[in-house]
């Protein structure tokens, strides 16, 4: 697939014509990033957006104690890097390729040139941003009212409900995320998580099931 292709898979840009996704994707630059490699870091200056063709990006806070927060885990078809170019501040979050990815990138004037042009563009661009406030809304009042296992079962839900599917008799079933990785999303450690889970599977409420983490009925009904 050439840039105009791949631009077209990027929903936020479903509403340009044909012209216009022509002359984005001439000023797009497309790169593959290894598994692990940074794409920029919390605090950087930085004067590009970026657009997932493929993979998965964490967004991600660094701890001075070198603890990790993880705010968002991205995919095909998301964009990030758009603060920065739009409030002028560095780099919120630092943003890593947790496996191997290819993204597209704009350069800030491009990017303004776009969101100016296209009211729709920046109609959805401020749709998908409220959405994001709203699941960081979320993952505040999962932090400051439930108690640690309320967090990592709220955690478990919020991942299954993001990134997984529904079986044919309604439970879901997840990419089976490290311990470490979940410990991380909840700010707890990783043997808290491995007891947790492990507790959950003795009542019944999760499945390992090879590389997928199934849900079992009446998982939702508790921690909803
Ligand atoms: P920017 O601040 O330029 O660089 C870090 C990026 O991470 C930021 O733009 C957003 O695109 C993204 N980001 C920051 N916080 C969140 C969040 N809570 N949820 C999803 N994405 C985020």
């Amino acid at each position: 697939m050439d840039e105009k292709e791949l631009l077209r898979t990027v929903p936020l840009f479903s509403e340009l014509s044909d012209e216009d996704i022509t002359s984005l994707g001439r000023l797009a630059s497309r790169r593959r990033y290894p598994k692990d490699t940074v794409v920029f870091f919390e605090n950087e200056e930085g004067d590009f957006f970026f657009m997932i063709v493929e993979g998965r990006i964490k967004v991600t806070i660094l701890g001075d104690d070198g603890r990790e927060i993880i705010l968002s885990m991205l995919g095909a078809g998301d964009f990030f890097g758009e603060m920065a170019l739009l409030d002028n501040e560095p780099r919120s979050a630092t943003a890593i390729a947790v496996e191997e990815s290819e993204l597209l990138s704009l350069h800030r004037t491009d990017f303004q040139g776009v969101i100016g042009d296209n009211p729709a563009i920046s109609a959805a661009l401020i749709k998908v941003l409220s959405a994001r406030l709203r699941r960081a809304n979320h993952q505040i009042s999962t932090l400051a009212l439930l108690d640690v296992y309320g967090r990592v079962a709220r955690v478990i839900l919020d991942m299954a409900r993001e990134e997984g599917r529904r079986l044919k008799d309604g439970r879901i079933a997840f990419r089976r995320a490290t311990d470490q990785e979940i410990a991380n999303r909840v700010g707890t450690t990783r043997e808290t998580v491995t007891r947790m889970l492990k507790d959950l599977e003795r009542q019944g409420l999760v499945r390992v099931e090879g590389r997928e983490i199934v849900l079992q009925p009446g998982f939702e009904r508790s921690f909803d």
